[in-house]
């Protein structure tokens, strides 16, 4: 019986692990973002910079449809001043319907669709997508490194092999992180294809991770209210703890103090 039930164990192992292997997970890398941890936050300055190399490279092809503007403004985000949102969203137009005809984007509207139909919208890809499987598929690296929506981002944009291979007259390109190895996004970033205005380095990693510290806040833009409130909640939560501790001792003292002083004197209990 025993052993039936070994060789059964060790057959289904076996079997999610060959199916896993077969799926072809691709491989994702670890990345320090700031926003990690329980107090960890967005770093306003990387996420301006994402949004540069969204807007001048991926927005191309992909949108942010369920992302406004004025998000851009938002406490705990980019941060940027009402007036650059404002100038932000008059650089793009939108189609109104009362007027029946394009205008400029005001702060209340939305990021465009995907121009590419092929392109998946990315403003919640980060939280869509993790990066973290094993080990044997079972998921528990991800209680130690977080679910790796924006690592998977900065993996597939790093992994491009070089390889291409056409079928069926579409050009897919061969890349380590994306499933099953072959992508049909070109890569769209070499290194320095943007240029920033902090100076920071516009290197193939600092540029990937900035895009994906971006799309993780557009996946998540109150992910540090959150967290605060997360925090304000274990602080009343021990101090109320050690009140009723202290309050629990002093309630039952006199009831105590009783019956040791019944042990002692040793009058028998009738
Ligand atoms: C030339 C058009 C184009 C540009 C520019 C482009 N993409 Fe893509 N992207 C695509 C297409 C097409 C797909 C779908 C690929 C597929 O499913 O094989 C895609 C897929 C993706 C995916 C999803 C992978 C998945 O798991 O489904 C991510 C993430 C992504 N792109 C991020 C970006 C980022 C970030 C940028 C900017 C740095 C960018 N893309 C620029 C065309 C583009």
């Amino acid at each position: 019986m025993l052993k039936t039930l070994k060789s059964a164990a060790t057959a289904l192992v076996l079997s999610t692990g060959a199916a896993l292997a077969a799926g072809g997970a691709g491989h994702v890398h670890d990345v320090d973002f700031s926003f990690e941890g329980p107090f960890g936050t967005y770093d306003q300055n990387q996420l301006q910079r994402g949004l540069q190399v969204y807007t001048e490279i991926c927005s191309a092809c992909h949108g942010m449809k369920f992302l406004p503007y004025r998000a851009l403004g938002y406490e705990g985000g980019p941060e940027f001043p009402e007036d650059q949102v404002i100038a932000y969203a008059a650089q793009h137009e939108v189609f109104d319907p009362e007027l029946d005809d394009y205008r400029e984007a005001k702060p209340t509207d939305h990021f465009g669709v995907s121009n590419d139909p092929n392109a998946p919208d990315l403003t919640l890809m980060a939280k869509a997508r993790s990066g973290f499987h094993g080990p044997l598929g079972t998921g528990i690296s991800q209680l130690f490194n977080g679910i790796g929506g924006p690592e998977y981002i900065v993996s597939i944009l790093t992994g491009y092999t070089g390889k291409e291979m056409e079928q069926a007259g579409t050009v897919f390109y061969e890349n380590t992180a994306f499933p099953g190895g072959w992508i049909a996004m070109a890569p769209p970033l070499y290194g320095d294809d943007v240029e920033f205005a902090d100076g920071h380095s516009a290197d193939l990693h600092h540029v990937a991770e900035d895009v994906a510290a971006f799309l993780m806040w557009s996946a998540e833009p109150k992910m540090m209210a959150r967290k605060q409130a997360g925090f304000t909640a274990v602080i009343i939560l021990t101090v109320l703890t050690v009140m009723l501790y202290l309050t629990n001792k002093r309630l039952w003292a006199p009831v105590k103090r009783a019956a040791k002083e019944q042990a002692k004197g040793g009058t028998p209990a009738e």
